[in-house]
């Protein structure tokens, strides 16, 4: 597949100190990890607020706007850390994600994600009525990006059962 054309670059980051000093020390991955589903819970909390809030199933009473104030910052917050962490994850075992077609899915998947979310919260933070007429396009939004979300978790816990 033509992840293999990665084993250079993998056998190369698994070499470096940082990489060995990640293996070798064996409460760092796991420690990571920890910070890692830490932020997963954080920014799946938030999207699923903002999300049930669009599809009109949680906080009715509140404006859609307000959810957006108060979640949407919980996501931006909580991205970088997953990036952080999840790129010293890589680095101790680069070839396990780096040339994983799940972990590619999975990166895909948040591209998706993230653009979802910026379509659908920030039009509101600007206008609290945006979606008052739209409210069927708010809702497949929502409802897609709860999936997305959600399909992301998964394959995160699935990188560890599949290989190139
Ligand atoms: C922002 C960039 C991200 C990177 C670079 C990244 C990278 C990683 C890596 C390398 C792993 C370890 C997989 C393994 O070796 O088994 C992992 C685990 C995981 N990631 Fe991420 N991740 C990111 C964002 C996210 C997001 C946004 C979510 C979900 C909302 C997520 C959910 C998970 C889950 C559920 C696991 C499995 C944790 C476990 O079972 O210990 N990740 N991630």
């Amino acid at each position: 597949m033509a992840l293999s054309g990665l084993t250079p670059f993998t056998t190369w980051l698994a070499a470096t100190p940082v990489s060995q000093a990640i293996g070798e020390i064996h409460w760092i991955t796991p420690a990571v990890q920890c910070v890692h589903i830490l932020a997963i819970a954080v920014v799946m909390s938030a999207i699923l607020m903002m999300d049930l809030r669009l599809l009109g199933l949680v906080g009715r009473d509140d404006a859609m706007q307000m959810s957006s104030r108060r979640y949407l910052p919980w996501v931006w917050w909580s991205l970088p850390v997953l990036f952080v962490t999840g790129a010293a994850l890589i680095i101790g075992e680069p070839r396990r994600s780096l040339q994983n077609p799940t972990f590619l899915l999975k990166m895909s998947l948040l591209i998706a994600a993230t653009a979802l979310t910026v379509l659908t919260e920030q039009p509101l933070l600007r206008n609290a009525g945006f979606w008052h007429n739209r409210k069927g396009v708010a809702k497949v939004l929502a409802a897609s990006s709860l999936i997305v979300w959600v399909a992301i978790v998964i394959c995160g816990r699935w990188i560890a059962y599949t290989q190139e």
